[in-house]
């Protein structure tokens, strides 16, 4: 985070009678590692850190993931406060309890946040005065998620999808007012699958973590691609995660209709949210679609060798489609391939 925010965290602990070890940690993916995670325990250690001394998480969703590790196993768990800086971390990453960092696998792989565990936060404290300094691009990476979040959130907040959509250009142009009303809508429906689905249960019944992962199965296998760009200029690669996500939901409701299971209008609709979030909805140079469906299948939400994915069948609710055809899988790509 900017040294401003760093600061002011640790001077507002301070003035409150804490005494505070600061640590840092550079927010990369490349970061997200066991190394990470050891360097900081030792420092804990370090310290005369008592197991009920929290440990407080200041930063976007790699600091939390890492801290919320740390938290989850130093003395075998010691509270983590999270204080998310991103947009994604306070309307996604922040809430739920998933910690963990990255690891690599034999063939120069990495595979994201293999290592972690669940530890639920003590609290969750987030400012939007801190989302004032982040990058456009990482602030539209949040507003992806708010527009996945939208697509799933039919039994906790109705219309969630079209106010976020035509909201969007408003939040982009740094209209800060309705921020707040953003987030808690968005924590809300994180919390609802998280409440229902904690540890994301295999066998669970009914709405679960699972549909969470909407569009992500698409924006897994594109996200690490080199050369894409959100505008198709090669400077602006590679892609965010949040941007891989929106173009995911393009996919995705392009897949879901090409079933069947949603209308011409909710597709277009999907691709018309992603558009204002200022990036075009199709890819320049994406790869052929053989090699785009062989990563989809090494995503983890694969279960026995099949592809699975959390389709929309409505601006507002999901459902988990088993082993569609390849066919169908490609009128997805087809939709975001320029
Ligand atoms: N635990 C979960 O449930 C969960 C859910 C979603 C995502 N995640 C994880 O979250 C991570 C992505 O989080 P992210 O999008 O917040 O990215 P990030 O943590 O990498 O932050 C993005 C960039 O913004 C900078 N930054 C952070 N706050 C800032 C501020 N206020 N002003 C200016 N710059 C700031 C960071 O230094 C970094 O360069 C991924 O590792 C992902 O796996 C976890």
């Amino acid at each position: 985070v900017p040294q401003a925010i760093a600061s002011s965290g640790q001077s507002s602990l301070t003035r409150a009678g804490f005494s505070v070890t600061a640590a840092s940690v550079r927010a990369s993916e490349a970061n997200k590692t066991l190394d990470t995670v050891a360097r900081l325990l030792h420092q804990i250690a370090s310290t005369r850190h008592e197991r009920s001394d929290p440990v407080v998480a200041l930063g976007g969703g790699v600091v939390g993931d890492i801290s919320g590790f740390v938290a989850a196993t130093y003395r075998r768990g010691v509270p983590i406060v999270q204080c998310p800086t991103t947009l994604l971390a306070m309307v996604d990453a922040s809430v739920g309890g998933k910690t963990g960092v990255n690891l690599a696998l034999p063939g120069g792989l990495v595979a994201k946040n293999l290592a972690g565990a669940f530890w639920q936060p003590a609290q969750v404290l987030a400012d939007t005065t801190a989302l004032a300094s982040l990058p456009e691009r990482v602030f539209r990476s949040g507003l992806a998620e708010c527009l996945k979040h939208g697509l799933l959130s039919h039994e906790v907040d109705q219309n969630l999808f079209s106010w976020t959509s035509q909201n969007l250009v408003r939040f982009r142009l740094g209209e800060s007012a309705s921020l707040p009303e953003l987030i808690e809508r968005n924590v809300r429906v994180k919390a609802w699958f998280v409440e229902r689905d904690e540890r994301e249960n295999p066998a669970q019944s009914g709405p679960g973590r699972v549909l969470l992962n909407l569009g992500h199965t698409f924006a897994h296998a594109i996200e690490t691609l080199p050369g894409l760009s959100p505008d198709g200029r090669p400077e602006n690669s590679p892609l965010q995660h949040g941007e891989a996500v929106a173009f995911g939901l393009v996919a995705a409701a392009a897949t879901a209709h090409a079933l069947g299971r949603l209308s011409a209008e909710d597709r277009d609709s999907v691709r018309v949210a992603v558009e204002r979030l200022g990036m075009e909805s199709r890819l320049v140079g994406l790869p052929p679609d053989d090699l785009i469906v062989e990563a989809m299948s090494h995503d983890k939400k694969v279960s026995g060798g099949r592809l699975r994915l959390v389709l929309p069948a409505s601006l507002g609710r999901c459902e988990v489609v088993e082993d569609p055809p390849v066919s169908v899988v490609q009128v997805g790509l087809a939709a975001i391939r320029a």
